[in-house]
């Protein structure tokens, strides 16, 4: 347990930096049972339970809300004090069943931990993101999260086969055999599968391994905009054997990421966006370039500079975040809406800096507003509106958090959150876990 000012400041600010909180202490329990026994203790205090991984979350979920602050940043009433959970020393991880291409990880274990184990067997594990070296099992899970590879193997909840989870009241579900085969009953694992604490602590699961894929390529290539970026995109899925990744980004992303981050320009000229592929098979770099749209691409096989070609992407959540506190609002939209939602974005926003890049594959779009005070939420309202008016989804990948909960009706109807309200209150009826958030 930790309770000095100093260490806990950590832990309750998230990473952005947009939504900090306050907190008793922090409890990092061993195991499953030590789990249960921190919640039935907080259970008799009625103190709320903060579930904590990485810590980074960009939605405010894994950080306590304001004490005596109602609403959805903050706890309404007086309750006991709040302690965030940290999952961090949960860090079991068996050895890879070959056979089955599975493996059993402890909730603390970071998505990079897991992957390496992984490659040491020939495998590797389906998710991969920008904050691998911190984002946890648990937390991934816990926000269903996509990443650069769910165009290939899809979401956190496609690769999840089972879980183990301390309930509000103490219980410990536990379903790990691994069974493809399965089909007795509920799918408890897969509900807790974006729940965002707000069910249960995960403290380990059962995951799908992927054959290690090789003969790697990564192509960087210019184009006019976003829906360009989208054709040229489906015409690679087209022709190219195995797309992994198909990213897009834009000029004022690439010119921050060089001012900050130091970085040239990527190709020989400057683009209005950017399409990044990442594609697996012995052809796919031919297939590449054989493209008659290809005129100015950067091209490159082998680790380094594919490494070198990511950075333009990656780097972009760590730039935005080094220029001021972002208002991070993470979309949707169906790829035949990308270009007229990417079009009234620049009005939505205005006259903020905007910075938008995403998981293109996914009609995933990451707006980034710089300039509008953290508590203003004007600009927050406008885009999620926006998207939602262009039939996509206030929430892509990142979750509801405490950021978006006022906005939760725009992509669940009243009947939807009604059903999420019973199940909720079925599994945790004095709203322990994670209150403020979701709802
Ligand atoms: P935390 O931030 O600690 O928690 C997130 C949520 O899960 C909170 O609601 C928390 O209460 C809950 N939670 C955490 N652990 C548990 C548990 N064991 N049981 C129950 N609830 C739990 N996200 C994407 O989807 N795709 C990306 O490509 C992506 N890239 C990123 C890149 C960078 C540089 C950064 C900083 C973030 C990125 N994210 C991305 C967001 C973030 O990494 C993910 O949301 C990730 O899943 C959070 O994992 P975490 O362990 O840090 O969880
Ligand atoms: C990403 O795709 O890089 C992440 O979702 C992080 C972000 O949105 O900044
Ligand atoms: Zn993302």
């Amino acid at each position: 347990m930790l309770t000095s000012r100093d260490v806990l400041e950590g832990y309750v600010t998230d990473w952005t930096r947009r939504y900090r909180g306050t907190a008793a202490c922090v409890v990092a329990p061993g195991s499953a049972a030590e789990v249960a026994e921190v919640v039935r203790a907080c259970a008799r205090r009625d103190a709320p339970i903060v579930p904590q991984g990485g810590n980074t979350g960009l939605v405010g979920g894994s950080v306590p809300g304001q004490a005596g602050r109602a609403g959805p940043r903050g706890e309404a009433g007086t309750r006991g004090p709040t302690v965030v959970l940290s999952t961090r020393r949960l860090r079991r991880l068996e050895p890879v069943d070959v056979v089955a291409a599975q493996v059993t990880a402890g909730a603390g274990v970071t998505i990079a931990e897991l992957d390496a184990h992984a490659r040491l067997a020939g495998f590797g594990y389906g998710v991969d993101l920008g904050s691998r070296d911190s984002a946890t099992v648990g937390g991934t899970i816990a926000t269903n999260a996509g990443g650069v590879h769910a165009v290939r193997y899809g979401y956190t909840r496609a690769q999840l086969l089972g879980a183990e989870a301390v309930l509000a009241d103490g219980s410990v579900l536990s379903h790990l055999a691994g069974l493809t085969a399965d089909n007795a009953g509920y799918d408890l694992a897969g509900l807790l599968a974006g729940s965002e604490g707000t069910l249960g602590v995960i403290t380990a699961a059962r995951l799908r391994l992927w054959p290690a894929e090789t003969a790697l390529v990564v192509m960087l290539t210019g184009v006019a905009g976003i829906a360009a970026a989208a054709a040229l995109f489906a015409e690679i899925r087209g022709t190219t054997g195995r797309v992994r990744a198909a990213e897009y980004f834009e000029a004022a992303g690439v010119a921050l990421v060089g001012k900050v981050a130091g970085l040239p320009l990527p190709l020989a000229r400057e683009y209005p966006a950017y399409l990044l592929v990442e594609a697996a098979g012995a052809d796919a770099a031919q297939q590449l370039a054989e493209l008659p749209q290809l005129a100015d691409a950067a091209v490159a096989v082998d680790r380094a500079g594919r490494a070198r070609l990511w950075a333009y992407r990656e780097r972009h959540t760590e730039v935005i975040s080094a220029a001021g506190i972002p208002h991070k609002l993470d979309v949707a939209v169906p790829m035949s809406e990308l270009g007229a939602f990417r079009a009234a974005l620049a009005t939505a926003t205005m006259p903020h800096k905007l910075i938008v890049f995403g998981h293109i594959g996914a009609g995933n779009v990451h707006v980034n507003v710089l300039g509008p005070d953290p508590d203003d939420e004007r600009v927050d309202e406008a885009v999620l509106r926006l998207a939602a008016a262009h039939g996509g989804t206030v929430s892509a990948e990142h979750g509801i958090g405490r950021a978006k909960v006022r906005w939760l009706h725009l992509s669940r109807s009243g009947e939807e959150i009604a059903a999420m309200r019973a199940v909720k209150s079925a599994l945790d009826p004095s709203g322990l876990l994670n209150p403020g958030v979701l709802f």
